[in-house]
């Protein structure tokens, strides 16, 4: 029987073997929301970068340069980490590169994985439908604040191990993510707002971006990682 396993920080990543898993990257607040909700726009293709400078970089090539720290948008970038920021933009056939505080580099830490998908409540069945379809173990990686746990990426692993059928789920990290879950699934909204990105992230008047990012199924789409670069399935 396949396995499915949940790792809450990027830190416990060496605890794991990569090669034989498919990982699914979580960082609901909100690199990979804001990253399916880019592919839902018609983006071509999605650069996962570590640094400030390296991302700059890529403007002369031609992409459209995304950036946040500290949940604000950085100066100097094209846009900032805000789903809800970009919905009314055009992005059809652009190629992004984007630096964000956890989720990005998250991305990059999977690159020995049989296969990298990317997870937010915004495309949970999409990938829920395609993980039952597989026959190999599974790695749900949360991408946390700067090495520690966080409420909401732990609570979408729970969503995909509650909802997702022909795997064994008992270590304690399923067993913990899958309970908070389900005694939070009737209003994912509520519970994500007492998360500390989000207090961080309504400092900063991005309430709605978390009312956004707590929507379930507004996309049929899966980005996986392809060499260096995130495309559409
Ligand atoms: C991150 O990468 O830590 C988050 O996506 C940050 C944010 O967008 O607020």
């Amino acid at each position: 029987m396949k396995n499915i396993e949940v790792c809450y920080t990027p830190n416990s990543i060496l605890n794991y073997k990569l090669s034989n898993k498919i990982i699914v990257v979580i960082d609901i607040l909100r690199a990979t929301s804001t990253i399916v909700t880019l592919f839902s726009k018609g983006a071509t293709s999605i650069t996962p970068i570590e640094t400030l400078d390296e991302c700059k970089k890529y403007k002369n090539k031609g992409y459209v340069i995304m950036a946040e720290r500290m949940g604000k948008k950085v100066k100097g970038f094209d846009f900032g980490n805000s789903p809800s920021k970009i919905l009314g933009k055009k992005f059809k056939n652009k190629k992004i590169a984007i630096a964000t505080s956890n989720g990005t580099k998250t991305i990059l830490k999977t690159r020995k994985s049989k296969m990298t998908l990317i997870g937010s409540f915004l495309n949970l069945q999409s990938i829920v439908k395609y993980l039952d379809k597989q026959n190999n173990n599974i790695l749900l990686l949360c991408s946390g604040w700067q090495g520690s746990i966080n409420l909401e990426d732990t609570l979408f692993a729970g969503a995909i191990i509650s909802s997702i059928s022909n795997y064994t789920s008992e270590s304690d990290s399923t067993i913990i993510a899958k309970n908070l879950y389900e005694s939070n699934k009737d209003d994912i909204f509520n519970i994500m707002k007492k998360s500390s990105h989000a207090k961080r992230l309504s400092s900063n008047d991005n309430l709605i971006d978390i009312k956004f990012c707590s929507q379930i199924d507004k996309y049929d789409l899966i980005p996986y990682l392809d060499n260096d670069r995130l495309k559409l399935l």
